[in-house]
């Protein structure tokens, strides 16, 4: 691959609050990537209904998770920033990935994922990590390994108007977006 070739990256984030640490992480990590990453962010999931396969037997996917499997389709890459919510997948996000794993062109299958979490606690989410790991494993995404982002005590990592200031957090997104993007390209047959 040369750094010419541009790899197409849509970022999901697992919070649906405006002033999610999440999401300021998520609006970080195109000037801590390298260049040639070109980041979109999926469209909101945040209207769809609870699964509920009758729901879909009678009216269809609705058009949000359309959309939300059309952006990812159309991707190289994802990345998933999401917050732990009860040591596990915050439920917003769990009911998206579950309305997209029933349609027959799975948005997930064969897409090299990155997982990515920001908590206010001391584990920075690890344990949604590892659940999430196994959700997307499922659904037959390419799950990238390591190296991991973990920000812990998200409250004292983001200033107020939400940019990461701190270095070695902003180190630990550098060297984990470089690694994914070689892993991408080379999923993705790209590289
Ligand atoms: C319903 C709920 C459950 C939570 N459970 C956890 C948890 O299991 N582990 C953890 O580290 N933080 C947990 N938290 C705290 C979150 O880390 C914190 O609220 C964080 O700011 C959420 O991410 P956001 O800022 O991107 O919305 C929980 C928060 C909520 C609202």
């Amino acid at each position: 691959m040369t750094s010419s070739d541009k790899l197409n990256v849509v970022t999901i984030c697992g919070s649906l609050r405006r002033d999610s640490y999440n999401r300021a992480l998520m609006r970080a990590l195109p000037a801590l990537a390298p260049a040639h990453l070109a980041f979109t962010e999926a469209p909101s999931y945040a209207g769809l209904p609870l699964y509920d396969s009758d729901l879909q037997k009678t009216a269809g996917f609705p058009p949000e998770a359309t959309a939300w499997a059309d952006a990812i389709r159309a991707a190289d890459a994802v990345i998933v920033v999401t917050p732990e919510y009860n040591w596990s997948i915050p439920g917003p996000l769990k009911n998206a990935i579950d309305w997209v794993s029933r349609m027959t062109d799975q948005p997930f299958k064969g897409k090299p994922v990155a997982i990515q979490s920001a908590s206010t606690g001391l584990l920075g989410g690890g344990r949604v990590q590892q659940h999430l790991r196994v959700c997307l494993t499922g659904v037959d995404a390419v799950v990238f390994g390591r190296p991991e982002v973990f920000v812990t005590f998200a409250a004292q990592k983001f200033d107020a108007n939400g940019e990461l200031k701190d270095e070695p957090t902003r180190d630990m997104i550098r060297q984990h977006l470089a690694s994914f993007a070689a892993f991408a390209a080379k999923v993705a047959g790209k590289a």
